[in-house]
């Protein structure tokens, strides 16, 4: 596969897979650094490992007392934050929620929900006692102070859950986005020892998407294309010929094989996701993956270069190939889209693209050049025929 691979192309499949390596966490936490309007002071805090939220605590144990404040930024002015303890599981399901956000009226409320499902929410009792609590929202971050009485003694290590929403539409908490940082937004908290460990369920599924994306960017987002360029100007080249067919065939086929994979990744990252299905990246997936098949198959059923049906196979090969490319890069951008990666992934994306699309770009021009000399060359000798380098139909441009 290496060899069929352009050395600009390795590089970018370095680079991808270079972004599976999580980023070292800079160890110097910033809620140390935090302070209260009231000067109060809690024993405990945390930088959150995602959403930028920070959690600061105390903890009376006799009393199974629990002092927070809750600090996070809602993606839009209007939006809520929430902090909750899940007794029953690790996720936001069961989850016993605190939510802080303004009210019509200018001021912050904060109200308790017991999460079952995504369902709207609406107020209600929840697991533990709330004493009393309060909010204030400045530079657009929202801090939520609660103090609660938890219900099991001895109970030290929790789960926790945190998130951030858009909105508030008549009093109501609009659902927050699925991002993966939306989805990682969870860990256990020992109450004792101050730690917050993430979850590592969240981790690995990330870490499966991204081994997803780099597969299917470098198969159906570049290597594909890329062997479409081959085959379109290469072959103009009697020179190149038969080169060029199995410098195609091959860059195609290896595409082909880290673009099934990517595709299976893709369906158990798929199953795995109940509660939320990306249709259209899922379908345009599908469609790639029926296509890219056939056309490994159409291989087998290529006529001979002379054959009357050829041109009929020429047809069909080259519009499904473009379509291939043309879906390729669209399920690209839509999965980056899902993915949220650094923004610099996406313009490495853009730029390979730019460039591939470039050098197409140019070398069509050569080769119209070139075709169009060839053309009037042969006219001078032989009238009709034009130059046929035998693989290809005379006319290499016509899809
Ligand atoms: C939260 O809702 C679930 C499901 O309706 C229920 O079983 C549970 O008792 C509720 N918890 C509280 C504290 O009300």
């Amino acid at each position: 596969m290496a060899s069929s691979l352009p050395p600009p192309l390795l590089i970018v499949a370095v680079l991808l897979a270079a972004s599976l390596i999580p980023p070292s966490q800079s160890q110097a936490s910033t809620c140390t650094k935090q302070s209260f309007n009231n000067n109060k002071r809690y024993t405990f805090c945390n930088d959150l490992p995602s959403l930028n939220s920070y959690l600061h605590w105390d903890f009376d144990e006799p009393q199974s007392t629990l002092s927070v404040a809750f600090i996070a930024s809602p993606p839009k002015p209007d939006g809520w934050v929430s902090w909750a303890l899940n007794p029953t599981s690790s996720g936001m399901a069961g989850s016993q929620a605190l939510l802080a956000f303004k009210q019509p009226d200018g001021k912050m409320a904060v109200k308790t929900y017991n999460i079952t499902s995504y369902a709207p929410l609406k107020e209600s009792k929840v697991w533990f006692d709330v004493k009393d609590s309060s909010a204030e929202s400045s530079a657009g971050a929202i801090t939520l102070f609660a103090t609660l009485v938890l219900p099991e003694k001895g109970k030290t290590v929790l789960n926790h859950v945190w998130q951030v929403g858009p909105s508030v539409t008549g009093g109501v908490p609009d659902k927050h986005e699925f991002q993966p940082a939306n989805l990682n937004s969870k860990g256990s908290l020992d109450l004792l020892k101050g730690q917050t460990t993430a979850s590592t369920g969240g981790n690995s599924k990330l870490k499966k998407r991204n081994i997803h994306g780099v597969l299917n960017v470098v198969s159906w987002g570049i290597m594909f294309p890329t062997g479409i360029i081959i085959a379109r100007y290469m072959k103009v080249f009697p020179s190149a010929d038969p080169a060029w067919f199995y410098l195609h065939v091959s860059c195609q086929v290896s595409a082909y094989a880290v673009g099934v994979a990517g595709w299976g990744t893709g369906l158990k990252l798929g199953s795995e996701s109940k509660s939320i299905t990306y249709s259209v990246h899922r379908n345009i997936g599908i469609t790639l993956f029926v296509f890219a098949t056939l056309q490994v198959f159409a291989l087998l059923l290529r006529p001979k270069k002379d054959h009357k049906y050829r041109i009929y196979w020429n047809v069909y090969h080259h519009g499904v190939g473009y379509s291939v490319a043309v879906l390729g890069i669209i399920n690209v951008f839509k999965g980056l889209g899902i993915l949220q990666p650094d923004t610099k992934w996406k313009r490495a994306y853009i730029v390979v693209i730019a460039v591939l699309g470039g050098i197409a770009l140019l070398l069509e021009a050569f080769t119209w050049v070139v075709v169009l000399k060839r053309k009037k060359a042969d006219k001078s000798t032989k009238p009709y025929e034009g130059y046929n380098n035998g693989h290809s139909r005379q006319e290499p441009l016509a899809p």
